[in-house]
């Protein structure tokens, strides 16, 4: 079973998607924390972000890998290194929307997302990013894209950063997250889109329990109706 949900940024996917994965039992797909993986090691070896031919090269020389950990959690290793709080700052943020542009990445990224849940014991998963429900799993039975107002979107991205104890200002805040919207509906290769068959759920008015609750309720009758 998958559960495919796309949405912009800061739309509240990844609170919904591994609120969901714990209370299914199944696993969570973080996607986004691949493009950042790939953006870390790029800033990290001071490539250029748009140079593809040398980012190209950077993904076969970097070893990648992917573990779920109990509680619903996702952890990311770039070369045997596990990457968490790094992976979450703004200069990453902008460089993984620049390298999500890439063919290259997004190829190389595609199997890596395809294989992830496909071990023995594993009922099913909930994966969240831009192109979940339209590229990755387009047969996934149960696809959402959620929606926002950039405004609302930005005022819980900086709620987030200060709660992290991270310097951010809100304009800055909405500027970054509308700039880096602007590249992900925009690319040529996979871009941020709603597949025909989502159910849209703006989630600009409604607490993350309704939201959850709300999914999990289309989960359940979609479900029930394949069975
Ligand atoms: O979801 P998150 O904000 O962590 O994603 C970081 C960036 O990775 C996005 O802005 C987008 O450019 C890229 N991304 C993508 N496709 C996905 C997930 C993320 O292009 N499935």
């Amino acid at each position: 079973m998958i559960i495919a949900i796309d949405g912009p940024s800061g739309v509240g996917k990844s609170t919904v998607a591994k609120l969901i994965a714990a209370r299914l039992g199944y696993r969570y797909l973080d996607s986004g924390a691949l493009y950042r993986a790939v953006a870390w090691k790029v800033l990290t070896t001071g490539t250029d972000p748009a140079a593809s031919d040398a980012i190209r090269g950077l993904c076969a020389t970097t070893k990648l890998t992917v573990t779920s950990t109990a509680g619903g959690g996702m952890v990311v290793e770039v070369d045997e290194r596990p990457l968490t709080d790094e992976l979450r700052t703004p200069k990453v943020s902008s460089a993984a929307s620049q390298v999500a542009a890439l063919p290259d990445v997004r190829a190389w990224l595609l199997p890596v997302q395809q294989n992830f849940g496909r071990q023995a014991g594993v009922r099913g998963i909930v994966a969240e990013g831009r192109d979940m429900g339209t590229r990755v799993f387009p047969q996934a039975p149960v696809k959402f894209f959620l929606e926002g107002s950039s405004a609302e979107r930005a005022r819980r991205r900086h709620a987030e950063f200060v709660g992290a104890g991270q310097a951010a200002d809100l304009e800055d805040t909405q500027r970054e997250l509308e700039a880096r919207d602007g590249r992900d509906r925009t690319r040529e290769s996979a871009p941020l889109a709603t597949a025909p068959d989502a159910v849209i759920i703006d989630t600009s008015r409604l607490t993350t329990d309704e939201v959850v609750e709300r999914m999990l309720r289309i989960i359940e009758r979609k479900t029930a109706a394949l069975r």
